[in-house]
């Protein structure tokens, strides 16, 4: 059904966009037809110190596969991000700081107030050794000092990875180790939903297995008492006060890092997605500005985590780059109310309003009547990201929150992608609920089969690969470039593989139909299902685990594990329960298993390979089509799964 609902864009959405219909299309072909004259164009956005004089040179070619954008340009980012804007805006709001508790006062930080706090910073990181190209961990809640802390590293071309701060100190201690940082950020604690969380605490446990950490500067925040090491951590503020207020912007090279963002894949452990500075900084600060329409003044509010993509990329980098009043909102939606999102959009008449389709279902799970408690006038756009927004809470998004006025944008991209790749452009693009719509200038998106032959005519479904390179696109997975070569670029030669699965309709709109690999998309969380098997299996009891995706209504997929234990352990309740504090404590609350299924015995194939396929059709409760399952070692296997099952 949802395929014929189609939303033209409103009178006013196309009176004052920047690109109409027509000029999409004839951009678009450009794009693609002419990337060097059209991103030598767009590049001209940026402050360079330095013009580049190439524009792309890149190859999908496996195994040889390089990237690079603007490769002997040389610009900063933070200066972009602030300096640039100094002159003419440097007394507007570059952030608005709106805490957990909404009693508590919001702050407005200027872009004056931004270059004194980040110059400060970057003084502290060199006055403790921090050189162009070391990496620092920023392991912050959702404050003001997490985009100081990462513009400052950018501004003296240190590499930041950023930890989302609900990670356990395992999964934190593995993200220092792998990048080396020497250097991490934190907090005394940070606050969510009136519940304090013990950043320091966990800081100093990951520290007991990071040998090189040095030096760990702590933001006060709550200011509640922390321990803190002798010659190791020092307050932030303390050391921020004793240096200059002044610290020049490094030239950077546009291919040098910028950061590193950890994500998870299909195998392993999660890698580090590179980013490097011009072409990323190109990426973001277009796609905000157009599929934001972004217009001086405007207030813009993405709900996102700074520890993760999005906060990355639409919450600090895309949108100072911009000179745009980014919001940053330290809380969560459903706390002290599930009003508390449209409190915030009235307190600060915000314009811009950016989520996830986990958060726009759980408010719709508490009723359209928290949404008609504010004044939600201010709103002309929305926007959704994060995983397929299901058409039924696209309409209830559009009909409570947007009041029928407001575009709505469903932007599809990955951590990898930089920024957006499949989106409307506000006034130029007709909506349908639950597509992505069409591609961003420069980005080729196209469907192949399971087996990899490309899928020409126009309606089509398959997997999504992108023929070529795009200026945001990552370049290397940190520390194992082979690695990045084998996960995008093995499987269908010549492409960027996505991971995600999508239908082209008739008129050319994607729909992505979510991830075709072992990547779970929990609560707009990316997470593998071989991360928590292995977080299951490091328990004494456990002999062996699977987990994977199963729909829910909430969360978008739910986790599933099938567990085996240890021969002679006993199967309980209680240790089911143990299980799962087990993968909180060593992943973080966002891998808690939903479901645990005993399994005393997995479905294997003779060679001993675990048939996924048959756990995720049980998981789904869909036993119409379990496959051949005759090759099994032991096909009673299957019986006794589906006879256990849980999801009824
Ligand atoms: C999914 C988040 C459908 C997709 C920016 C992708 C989406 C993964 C959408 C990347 C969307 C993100 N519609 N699916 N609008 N946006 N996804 O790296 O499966 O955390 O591959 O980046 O989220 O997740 P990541």
């Amino acid at each position: 059904m949802s395929e014929e609902l189609v939303f033209p864009p409103s009178a006013e959405a196309v009176a004052r966009t920047r690109t109409t219909a027509e000029q999409y299309e004839t951009l678009y072909a450009r794009s693609i037809s002419d990337p060097d004259g059209f991103w030598r164009e767009q590049a001209g956005r940026l402050d360079w110190m330095v013009p580049f004089s190439t524009v792309k040179d890149t190859s999908f070619a496996y195994p040889d596969v390089s990237i690079r954008w603007f490769e002997d340009g040389e610009l900063n980012v933070s200066a972009n991000c602030i300096d640039r804007h100094l002159a003419t805006r440097g007394d507007q709001t570059a952030l608005i700081f709106e805490p957990d508790d909404p009693r508590a006062e919001a702050r407005h930080i200027t872009y004056r107030q931004l270059y004194d706090e980040v110059c400060r910073l970057a003084n502290v990181l060199k006055a403790r050794g921090v050189r162009k190209g070391d990496r620092v961990t920023i392991y912050l809640p959702m404050i003001p000092q997490a985009a100081y802390a990462m513009l400052a590293c950018a501004r003296i071309g240190a590499v930041h990875s950023v930890v989302f701060a609900g990670f356990s100190p395992e999964a934190l201690a593995g993200r220092i180790n792998d990048c080396g940082s020497r250097l991490v950020i934190t907090a005394d604690e940070g606050r969510r939903g009136g519940k304090a969380v013990a950043l320091k605490a966990n800081v100093d446990k990951a520290l007991e297995s990071c040998p090189d950490v040095e030096t760990v500067l702590v933001v006060s925040n709550t200011g509640s008492e922390v321990a803190m090491v002798a010659g190791r951590d020092l307050w932030l503020d303390e050391e921020a006060a004793g240096v200059a207020g002044e610290c020049p912007p490094e030239p950077m090279n546009a291919e040098d890092p910028l950061f590193i963002l950890y994500t998870s894949g299909s195998t392993g452990s999660p890698k580090g997605v590179l980013h490097t500075t011009g072409g990323y900084l190109v990426w973001v600060s277009l796609t905000h500005e157009l599929v934001f329409d972004y217009r001086e003044g405007e207030v813009y509010w993405c709900t996102a985590d700074v520890g993760w993509v999005t906060g990355h990329s639409y919450i600090v980098y895309g949108p100072l780059a911009n000179g745009a009043v980014s919001l940053m909102f330290e809380g969560v939606p459903n706390w002290p109310d599930p009003s508390r999102f449209w409190q915030v959009v009235e307190r600060h008449k915000v314009n811009i309003f950016y989520t996830a389709p986990t958060a726009i279902r759980a408010l719709m799970g508490a009723g359209a009547e928290w949404t008609q408690k504010n004044d939600l006038s201010s709103l002309r756009l929305l926007g959704s990201v994060g995983e397929p927004i299901n058409p039924e809470a696209w309409l209830w998004y559009h009909r409570h929150v947007g009041r029928e006025r407001c575009e709505i944008v469903d932007t599809w991209w990955q951590t990898e992608t930089g920024g957006f790749m499949i989106t409307p452009l506000p006034g130029a693009i007709a909506t349908k609920p639950g597509s992505a719509t069409k591609p961003f200038f420069g980005v080729k998106p196209v469907v192949l089969s399971p087996e990899g032959r490309l899928q020409e005519q126009v309606k089509a479904e398959g997997v999504l690969a992108i023929a070529d390179s795009w200026p945001g696109q990552m370049r290397t997975v940190y520390g194992d470039h082979q690695r990045f070569v084998d996960t995008y670029f093995a499987t269908y030669k010549g492409y960027y593989f996505t991971g995600d699965g999508c239908r082209r309709d008739a008129d050319g709109y994607y729909w992505i139909t979510g991830r075709v690999d072992d990547v779970l998309n929990v609560s707009g969380h990316r997470l593998g299902t071989a991360e928590v098997e292995s977080a299951l299996v490091a328990h004494p009891k456990v002999a062996e685990a699977a987990v994977v995706g199963y729909p829910h209504g909430i969360k978008g997929q739910g986790i599933y594990c099938y567990v085996t234990l240890m021969a002679g352990e006993e199967y309980t309740d209680a240790l089911k329960d143990e299980l799962r504090a087990w993968v909180r404590k060593e992943i973080g609350p966002i891998a808690t298993p939903d479901l645990i299924q005993w399994a005393p015995g997995l479905p294997k194939t003779r060679s001993g390979k675990i048939m996924r396929r048959i756990l995720r059709k049980v998981a789904e409760n869909d036993f119409s089509n379990l496959g051949d399952t005759s090759t099994l070692a032991d096909p009673a296997v299957v019986t006794n799964l589906v006879d256990n099952r849980l999801n009824r």
